[in-house]
């Protein structure tokens, strides 16, 4: 992603307009089409796959299950209140590194995963009846049944789910698939950031999202136009506060939860959050 600086701006659909990094104004864009960026990670997993790179974090040369998410799964499974074993769910699977850890401590585990590649990819990787695999959209699981599941894992996507009638329809099917006592382990990048190194070392944010420069972008909901380039939100930061009170307003009550605040080698903020569903 590019660093394009001040620029000047318009929304898809509108126009040209002053444009500041970081700056707080509410967008006016009317948007040419709905479809939304997440759909863009297939074209991300047939590259890997061409590559045979296996799971997301290894394009980085980060290992699979990054030692932070084992640490916290591990914690919430050993807690009171979390179901020891049933029928678990990964939210944004991609090729299931999380999917199989919990299939290995016990789980019956489904993978959901809106790439088809990437749930092609999982299934070939995956070597047991443990785990079964839905290409779906997790803003819209139809076809999982009300009452599911014992445990909903956000497989580090609900960050890709950009606009805010998506996150909480997101936020309605998770409470939705999730039997009643069930346990919703939320993970995701958070606000705040440090600003200066965060446009130094990821470019653009606007309104908490982060923009990336895309050929095609006024196909895309909330797509921007920066100085005749088109870019589009890829991911949401929301501050670690409101997604514990987005998940409250849902009747999913968090109960443990862990930041890890920006810092300058790291300017974004992560969150990971154990609730219980009422
Ligand atoms: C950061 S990757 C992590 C993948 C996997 N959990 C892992 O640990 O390797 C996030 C995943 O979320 C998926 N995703 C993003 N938005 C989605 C949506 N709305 N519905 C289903 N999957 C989605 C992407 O395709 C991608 O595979």
């Amino acid at each position: 992603m590019g660093n394009p600086g001040q620029k000047q701006c318009s929304h898809a659909g509108t126009s040209a307009k002053d444009y500041r990094m970081d700056n707080q104004r509410t967008s006016g864009s009317q948007d040419v089409t709905d479809e939304r960026a997440y759909v863009l990670s297939e074209g991300e997993y047939q590259r890997m796959r061409k590559d045979e790179i296996r799971s997301w974090n290894e394009r980085n040369g980060t290992s699979p299950i990054e030692a932070d998410v084992e640490r916290f799964l591990t914690d919430v499974l050993s807690l009171e209140w979390v179901p020891k074993t049933g029928k678990a769910i990964e939210l944004g699977c991609g090729t299931a590194p999380i999917a199989r850890w919990l299939a290995g401590r016990g789980w019956s585990v489904t993978g959901v995963d809106v790439s088809p590649t990437a749930i092609e990819m999982a299934r070939a990787q995956t070597d047991t009846d443990d785990v079964e695999f839905i290409v779906s959209d997790v803003t819209n699981m139809a076809e999982v049944k009300d009452g599911t599941f014992d445990l909903a894992v956000d497989g580090l996507c609900s960050h890709y789910i950009t606009e805010v009638d998506d996150r909480t329809t997101f936020l309605r099917e998770t409470y939705r698939i999730l039997k009643p006592g069930g346990c919703f382990v939320l993970m995701s990048m958070a606000l705040p950031i440090l600003p200066d190194d965060f446009r130094r070392m990821h470019g653009v944010i606007e309104e908490g999202k982060i923009l990336a420069k895309c050929k095609e972008g006024q196909r895309y909901k909330g797509a921007v136009l920066l100085e005749d380039e088109w870019y589009i939100p890829v991911s949401r930061l929301e501050h670690w506060q409101d997604l514990l009170q987005a998940l409250q307003h849902h009747d999913i009550e968090p109960r443990l939860f862990r930041v890890a605040l920006c810092h300058p080698e790291d300017p974004l903020s992560y969150i990971a959050i154990a609730a219980l569903r009422r």
